[in-house]
């Protein structure tokens, strides 16, 4: 297979980094030329890639392509450029909606959304996929888990999970201040932490039939610390505050996608 990118940047770099690591490296892959020292590096690291002279240059050499540049810069990336019909583009730009990004590249007419994230470098992580499409999903499925879903509105709140990222690494630093506070050391600390939320990352896979309601009261032993710290901060409306945030993620997520 021959698979070209628009945009060379980190989640091209993530994408082609985990396409590279799979047994017997089935796809060759055309990138464009910018940003110049990714794709060089990329061209560098791995065989069967090649740098193109320019966008248009990608989109004649291959007939599945990954759309992987800014939200800002695609509107006129895009309007620029010649698409088949028989073109297949796989869209990675995560605030473009699929009726905005079939606009920009008609006449091809068989698009998907993806929305991969940059674990997928270690073949880690789930790729979400708008409407469902075998190919992209063989694609994506030798990088990581693959979740199809049916509607725009179900891609969009499935998105909103991708911004909670970041809290969850506060919530560990957290505790692990708390540690180093009580002199803890710091390295000690840290490899507690990542190894228990690492083995914790798996209940959900272990107990297969326990929604996470249920992970949390197994958790939660009655009268002990985990209860405790779980009831003090439901009592402060924590995990409500949580909830608001989603909301609010999710209108930013549908408003764009809707302009
Ligand atoms: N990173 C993530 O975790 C993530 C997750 C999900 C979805 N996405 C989506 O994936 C897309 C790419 O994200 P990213 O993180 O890879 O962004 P990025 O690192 O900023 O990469 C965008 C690339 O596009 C290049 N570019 C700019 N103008 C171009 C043009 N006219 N023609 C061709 N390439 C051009 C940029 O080059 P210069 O550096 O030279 O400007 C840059 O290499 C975005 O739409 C984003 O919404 C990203």
């Amino acid at each position: 297979m021959k698979l070209g990118f628009i945009g060379a940047g980190a989640l091209t770099s993530a994408i082609v980094t985990g396409l590279k690591s799979v047994d017997g490296d089935p796809v060759s892959v055309v990138l464009s030329p910018r940003n110049a020292e990714v794709a060089a590096n990329l061209a560098s690291r791995y065989p069967n890639i090649r740098v193109a002279a320019d966008n248009q240059a990608v989109l004649d050499d291959c007939d599945t392509v990954m759309l992987a540049v800014r939200p800002q810069n695609a509107g006129q990336v895009l309007t620029e450029l010649k698409f088949r019909r028989d073109h297949h583009l796989i869209s990675l730009i995560a605030t473009l909606s699929h009726e905005e990004i079939t606009g920009l590249t008609a006449p091809a007419s068989r698009v998907t959304k993806a929305l991969p994230m940059p674990m997928i470098a270690r073949r880690l992580g789930a790729t979400i996929i708008y409407p469902p499409d075998p190919d992209v999903s063989a694609l994506f499925g030798g990088l990581g888990k693959v979740i199809e879903v049916e509607s725009s509105s179900e891609f969009d709140a499935l998105s909103v999970v991708t911004a909670t990222y970041a809290t969850y690494f506060k919530y560990l630093d957290t505790i692990h201040r708390w540690l180093k506070a009580h002199d803890v050391p710091d390295t000690k600390g840290r490899d507690y932490i990542a190894a228990l939320f690492m083995a914790l990352g798996h209940a959900p896979e272990t107990a297969p039939d326990a929604d996470f309601t249920h992970l949390a009261q197994d958790y939660a032993t009655r009268g002990g610390i985990n209860e405790q710290v779980l009831n003090e901060l439901a009592a402060r409306n924590v995990f409500d505050a949580l909830a608001e945030s989603l909301d609010g993620v999710h209108r930013r997520i549908s408003a764009a996608g809707a302009t």
